[in-house]
């Protein structure tokens, strides 16, 4: 069975919603807000960007479309007006204060080597009354936690079995990545109006050969049912202020 089957067996399962379905409805709730600042004009960011981006849906709702990682894309990205390299971990500087209305950062944070100051700059870069929309890894899930406590040997190793390319295992830091703390640096950081939710996606995520997709659903279902322990975590925050 390919990808695709594998997971329409999820949606039977009832492993759903899906990180992605839950992403798409958070940034048209945010870009719908900004819309009424600025119709036609709303800047977005996509922070830690890589290849693929679930802002790229509502591009023609989107005036600016700014990817921003720490190093060049490993393919073209013609979806975005610019892209900038930034390390999010330490160039406060990367963009002005107050450029974006909207600002996705997609398992990124589990990458972070300095996540408070990660979040510290991308709200400095939000717009009042804009938001930030952030998915990561819960290590309250005890296969996500067993796989950020190996040693970086064997997890690097691990690593290409379930990542589509080489390029795509980044170094994993999971400093900020369970939901109380991921809450408490997001209102740290001077975000308001935090709301986040829990998806078992490691089926999904691991899911490009059998064997991963197979520890991957057993990972889900066995969490199913703890909301805290599930392996996935999405957040929407906004920055306090009338989007005016
Ligand atoms: C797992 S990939 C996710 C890529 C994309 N957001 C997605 O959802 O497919 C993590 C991305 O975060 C980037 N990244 C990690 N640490 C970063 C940092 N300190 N500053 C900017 N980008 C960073 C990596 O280079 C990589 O592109």
């Amino acid at each position: 069975m390919a990808e695709a089957g594998r997971f329409a067996l999820l949606s039977r399962l009832g492993i759903d919603p899906a990180v992605g379905t839950l992403v798409h409805a958070a940034l048209d709730e945010a870009i719908t807000t900004a819309e009424q600042r600025s119709p036609g004009a709303v800047a977005a960011l996509d922070a830690g960007c890589g290849r693929v981006s679930a802002l790229r849906a509502f591009r023609p709702r989107i005036g600016r479309f700014v990817g921003a990682d720490i190093h060049e894309p490993s393919v073209p990205l013609p979806h975005l007006d610019e892209f900038a390299i930034v390390d999010l971990c330490v160039s406060a500087d990367g963009f002005a204060e107050r450029s974006f209305d909207v600002v996705l950062s997609s398992f990124t944070l589990e990458h972070f080597t300095d996540p408070t100051a990660a979040l510290a700059n991308l709200r400095r870069w939000i717009r009042p009354g804009g938001s930030l929309v952030i998915t990561t890894v819960n290590r309250r899930h005890p296969f996500v936690a067993a796989y950020l406590g190996l040693p970086d040997g064997p997890r690097r190793r691990l690593q290409p079995l379930v990542k589509a390319t080489t390029a795509d295992a980044h170094p994993l830091v999971g400093a900020c990545n369970d939901p109380a703390a991921i809450r408490a640096a997001l209102g740290a950081a001077g975000f308001s109006g935090i709301r986040l939710t829990t998806v078992g996606h490691l089926a999904r995520a691991w899911g490009r050969r059998w064997p991963t997709f197979a520890l991957g659903l057993l990972g889900d279902l066995l969490t199913g049912a703890m909301p805290s322990r599930r392996s996935t975590i999405v957040v929407v925050a906004r920055v306090p202020g009338e989007v005016a």
